[in-house]
């Protein structure tokens, strides 16, 4: 008796494990397909699936769906009504990390050559919750990437590309390189390492260390 339920039960598990492993081989087929419309030299994204480019060099709006599943490390808030009603960055900025280079930091501290990090911009909601009065977010409105790629854009300073999706909806499909100016800057001379790493606890206790820079 037992024997026989123990073999069924080897069968079940084979017959899953086959099915599993089908499954697996159709997303590396997917995934592999990912990088197609890459220019020309550019290295194999690393987060397939996740950023493309045109053959012109404008960056693919990434999948909504891709990033809000990544590591996500803080919530700064710039509200429209602290900033003369016209905040650079409007309400929250929700930024995530690609778990790949997340969990590089982790390790060293650094970001990695291919790190993409998105900040979704989401509007300040109702102001009063059953907790207080503060704020709450409301809508998404906005997104911005920048992304440390030193084949892509071996002339930024750090080697890190920035990309403005816009900050009301419907957003743009596909973003040109913002000018070094326009974002890379306030970065270089602001933040630890281009990225505002002081701002975000996950990546501060993710490696105290790297604040030191
Ligand atoms: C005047 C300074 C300044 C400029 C200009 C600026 N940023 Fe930022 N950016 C910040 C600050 C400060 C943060 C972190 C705090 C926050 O979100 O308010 C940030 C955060 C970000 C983040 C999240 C990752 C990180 O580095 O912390 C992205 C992505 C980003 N900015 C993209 C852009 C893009 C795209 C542009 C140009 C269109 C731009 N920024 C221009 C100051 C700036």
């Amino acid at each position: 008796m037992h024997k026989t339920s123990g073999s069924r039960t080897v069968r079940i598990v084979l017959a899953a494990s086959v099915a599993l492993g089908g499954m697996l081989w159709s997303t590396v087929g997917s995934l592999s397909s990912a990088t197609a419309g890459a220019p020309p030299g550019a290295p194999p994204s690393t987060i397939p699936g996740a950023i493309e480019y045109t053959p012109e060099g404008k960056q693919k709006r990434p999948p909504f769906w891709e990033f809000r599943k990544w590591i996500f490390v803080g919530t700064p808030v710039t509200p429209n009504d602290m900033n003369d009603g016209k905040a650079n960055f409007p309400e929250f900025h929700n930024v995530y990390m690609d778990p790949e280079s997340f969990a590089y930091y982790q390790k060293n501290g650094k970001y990695r050559d291919g790190t993409v990090i998105v900040k979704e911009l989401v509007s300040v909601g109702t102001k009063e919750a059953a907790s207080g009065e503060g704020y709450f977010q409301g809508e998404f409105i906005g997104l911005e990437v920048s992304v440390k790629d030193s084949k892509l854009f071996p002339k930024d300073p750090g080697n890190w590309g920035f990309f403005s999706y816009g900050h009301s909806y419907p957003l743009k499909d596909v973003s040109k390189p913002n000018k070094i100016d326009e974002c890379n800057k306030c970065h270089e001379t602001n933040a630890v390492d281009f990225v505002f790493s002081q701002y975000y606890p996950v990546l501060r206790a993710a490696n105290p260390m790297s604040m030191k820079k």
